[in-house]
Order: C-alpha cells, then sequence, then structure tokens
C-alpha cells in the first residue's frame, strides 16, 4: 500500500458556493496528519499547466464565509484526450503527489474516474454543485445557498407580482435537473414548477393559472428550470400568453446569483465534514470513490456509479406543491 505524503486538492466545472470550506477542510485535515499540500489552480487545466501553490494551514484562513474558489476552476477540455491525462501524470509525479481531492461536479468525477483507470495516483471526489444531481449523496456542496439564493428573489418578485396583479415566470439554473427549481418552488409556494424530469408540463400548466385565476389569486409564479422541455422561461411564457391575453405578465432569469455568495450553515457543516473524510479517504488507500451524505452519515461512493446512476427528484413534492398551491 502506497503511503501518502503529500497530497493535492482541485476545484472544477461550475463553482459553489462552500467550495472555499471544503479547500479549507482538506488543507487543515492533510497538515494534522502531517501531510503537505498543494493547491491546484484552474482545476484540471492547471494541472495540465503546471499551476501549483503550496497551500499551509494560513493559507486556507478566512475564507470558510466566502464565495467561489480561491483555487479558481475551469471546464477543461485537454483533460478529456489521453494526451492531456498523461501530462497531468507527469506533473503530478515530478511534484510528488501521490493523492489528488477534487472538487466537483459530474464532469469532474468523469475526469477522475478515467483518470485513475490510468494511473495509479488516487483521486478521491467531493461533490460540489449548486444542482444537488450527483447520484449516492443527498446533498452537494453549494445546493443549499443557492436555494437560499433563489428564495430570497422569488419573495420579492412576489411582492412586485401581487402588486400588480401579475404573472411571473422565473428561470432557475439546472441544465439536467429539477431539485432547485422543485425546491424552490415549494419554499416559495410556486403556483407550478416545471423541471426538466418531467416532459410536457404546459397543459397542466394552463389548467393550473385557469383554477388559480377563478379563484382571483391576486399573482401567480411560475418556477421553470432551465433544462425544462419547453425551452426555458421566455419560451414557455410566450406560449402562456396566446392563452392568456388579458394577463400581464413577466419573465425574470436568475441566471449567475445563484452561484454566488456566502455559503449557508449547511454548506459550511457539509463541506467541512466531506473535506475531513475526503482526506481520510486517501489515507485508508482509497481510490476513484466520492465521499458523500446519505441520511447525514458520509459514505464512500465509486465515481463510477456517481457518474453513471441518474438521482431522481422527489416526485411527490410536485404533487404537494400542487395541492399547497389551490
Ligand atoms: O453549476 C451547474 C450549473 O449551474 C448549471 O445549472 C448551469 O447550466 C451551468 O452550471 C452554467 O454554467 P456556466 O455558465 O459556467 O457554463
Amino acid at each position: 500500500m502506497a503511503t501518502i505524503k503529500r497530497i493535492g486538492v482541485l476545484t472544477s466545472g461550475g463553482d459553489a458556493p462552500g467550495m472555499n470550506a471544503a479547500i479549507r477542510a482538506v488543507t487543515r485535515t492533510a497538515i494534522y496528519h502531517q501531510l503537505e499540500v498543494i493547491g491546484i489552480r484552474h482545476g484540471y487545466q492547471g494541472l495540465i499547466q503546471g499551476n501549483f501553490k503550496v497551500l499551509k494551514a494560513f493559507s486556507v484562513s478566512d475564507i470558510i464565509q466566502k464565495g467561489g474558489t480561491m483555487l479558481k476552476t475551469a471546464r477543461c477540455e485537454a483533460f478529456t484526450t489521453p494526451e492531456g491525462r498523461k501530462i497531468a501524470y507527469d506533473n503530478l509525479v515530478r511534484q510528488g503527489i501521490d493523492g489528488v481531492v477534487v472538487i466537483g461536479g459530474d464532469g469532474t468525477f468523469t475526469g477522475a474516474r478515467i483518470f485513475n483507470e490510468e494511473y495509479n495516483i488516487p483521486f478521491v471526489g467531493i461533490p460540489g454543485t449548486i444542482d444537488n444531481d450527483i447520484f449516492g449523496t443527498d446533498y452537494t456542496i453549494g445546493y443549499d445557498t443557492c436555494l437560499n439564493t433563489v428564495i430570497e428573489a422569488v419573495d420579492k418578485i412576489r411582492d412586485t407580482a401581487s402588486a400588480h396583479n401579475r404573472l411571473f415566470f422565473v428561470e432557475v439554473m439546472g441544465a439536467e435537473a429539477g431539485f432547485i427549481a422543485l425546491h424552490s418552488g415549494i419554499a416559495t409556494g410556486a403556483e407550478a414548477i416545471l423541471i426538466p424530469e418531467i416532459k410536457d408540463q404546459a397543459k397542466i400548466l394552463k389548467q393550473t393559472l385557469e383554477t388559480g385565476f377563478k379563484r382571483r389569486k391576486s399573482s401567480s409564479i411560475i418556477i421553470v428550470a432551465e433544462g425544462d422541455d419547453e425551452g426555458g422561461a421566455f419560451k414557455i411564457a410566450e406560449k402562456v400568453k396566446e392563452d392568456f391575453k388579458d394577463y400581464s405578465t413577466r419573465v425574470t432569469v436568475l441566471g449567475h446569483i445563484q452561484r454566488g455568495g456566502s455559503p449557508s450553515a449547511q454548506d459550511r457543516v457539509v463541506a467541512s465534514r466531506l473535506g475531513h473524510a475526503a482526506v481520510e479517504a486517501l489515507l485508508d488507500n482509497q481510490k476513484s470513490v466520492m465521499v458523500g451524505l446519505q441520511n447525514d452519515e458520509v459514505v464512500l461512493v465509486p465515481f463510477r456509479k456517481a457518474v453513471k446512476l441518474h438521482k431522481d427528484v422527489n416526485r411527490s413534492l410536485l404533487e404537494i406543491a400542487d395541492i399547497l398551491s389551490i
């Protein structure tokens, strides 16, 4: 069994609030175990370009409360090629790095899984994405903060929607998954929630709105995940306008504000636990696994499963949302 003496840590893909808290936890847990820590800047791109920096305990001071990532992040095409991964491997060997913690989502873990099939430097993953769409973990770092950002914004939209008796379409992130839309929709009392997991929701939406108008609702809010099959909030708003010509409609796309901000208490705690667990996993000679949380317990999930298997939303929440918004 290889002895781990020096580890690397990187963040990759879309940033998420709480990534800094995870970097801090990885760094300090490693130093506690007398390991050296190398920060790899700009994700896999930095790994290929040799963008390394030594991290000490003080290097990660004053970051637990900050959004973004102090190590920067990137989406890297070169790491998807065997040539790119070979350069990355050579750089890791040159740096004397014998284990790497990668913080990110699906794409990050896919790269790590392939790398670990080819090379024997172990990679361990920490799920960090606002989308919460990684199989094998109940939470991903950043999701809770994102939900709170969305809720704050939608509450404000509700004030103006109600003042003008308007119908608002609010588009939230989630290119492939509806977790953000579904949970923020429930939390804001949205009249309807459109998510990528459920197709052809437009027809039902019209019925829902008709019922609301009959009941003289002073406002209606439809939360639309950006990956919904209708093509996003603007498109669905256009469709609905044809049927409700007299009704005043507006569209708000929340965009990248959902990715920023100081991490919530939950994200800081989850990031701290998973950062600690990732280093422990490397010390236990684990390889090609993600650390996740299931029923509040830390679990190890093979990258193979985390990236291949689909994590479904809790569809019964849609029914609850319908009932509660009559
Ligand atoms: O981080 C995941 C995500 O927020 C998706 O929901 C969204 O589609 C995507 O990132 C957008 O990211 P970017 O603007 O960085 O390409």
